[in-house]
């Protein structure tokens, strides 16, 4: 279906790009692109978030590796790496001599806000022209990338972003129909998700032949991945950084 509105037909063009020619990002376009992510909605407008460039090619070299060997990290025209920021409020509660309280819903509100910012920049990334990659791969090892990146106590990373120019376009992913991700009134039956993710690997079967890669299925990759505990370090990673569970 062709989608008339401008901002609705950018959307539907997103693809992750992980092949960028090697030209910088301008500052500008990355003011740009900051200051429109930034009018996303925030809770309570705490704006949870942070956003940091890495300029050293050789850190971000090194992020390429912890991340996986993951070369989209060195070749994009720019990294960053985005983080739930609870830091300016915890100096704020400081300065005052008011106590801090941590808990889990502090966590889950810096993160929730730092990912309605990052799809927003994303957003206003594509909408420039560029291509993007979100790198979930940083929580690999993400001690590591914490101690290398020198965070303070307070924030916490949550991904890497490669932002440039696209060398090739490598198309676009399908997804789940609407109906599969949307109900009306109460969740759909057991019966009901499973028939639809059957519906949907009929059709990641095509995207998969398309891509040499015949006879893999959605479903499989899906449970496949969970089959063990992924990262189980995160917690004390985060808690290392000051955020409670509790
Ligand atoms: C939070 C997050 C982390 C991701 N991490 C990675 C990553 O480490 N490496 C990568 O190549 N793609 C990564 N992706 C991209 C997804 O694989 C991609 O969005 C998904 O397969 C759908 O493809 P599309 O974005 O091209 O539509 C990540 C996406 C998200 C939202």
């Amino acid at each position: 279906m062709s989608e008339a509105d401008p901002v609705l037909a950018a959307m539907r063009r997103h693809r992750s790009i992980r092949d960028f020619r090697p030209a910088p990002v301008p500052e500008a376009d990355t003011e740009r692109a900051v200051e429109a992510a930034q009018c996303a909605a925030t809770s309570s407008w705490i704006q949870a978030y942070h956003l940091l460039q890495v300029t050293d090619p050789e850190e971000r070299a090194e992020l390429a590796r912890l991340a996986g060997d993951q070369r989209q990290v060195t070749g994009a025209g720019a990294f960053f790496i985005v983080s739930g920021d609870t830091r300016r409020h915890r100096l704020l509660a400081q300065r005052e001599g008011a106590p801090y309280a941590h808990s889990t819903e502090l966590f889950l509100l810096a993160t929730v806000d730092a990912s309605l910012f990052a799809q927003n920049l994303t957003l206003a990334f594509e909408s420039l022209g560029y291509g993007t990659c979100y790198i979930g791969g940083i929580r690999n090892q993400l001690a590591e990338v914490d101690r290398l990146l020198e965070l303070p106590e307070g924030v916490y990373p949550l991904f890497g972003l490669c932002v440039g120019l696209p060398a090739s376009d490598p198309g676009e992913r399908p997804r789940l129909p609407a109906r599969a991700v949307w109900s009306q009134g109460r969740y759909p039956s057991d019966e009901q998700v499973l028939d639809s993710a059957d519906a949907f690997d009929v059709e990641a079967a095509a995207y998969y032949e398309d891509r040499g890669a015949p006879g893999r299925n959605w479903s499989g990759g899906v449970w496949r991945k969970f089959r063990r505990p992924l990262r189980p370090d995160l917690r004390e990673v985060y808690d290392s950084k000051g955020a409670s569970f509790d």
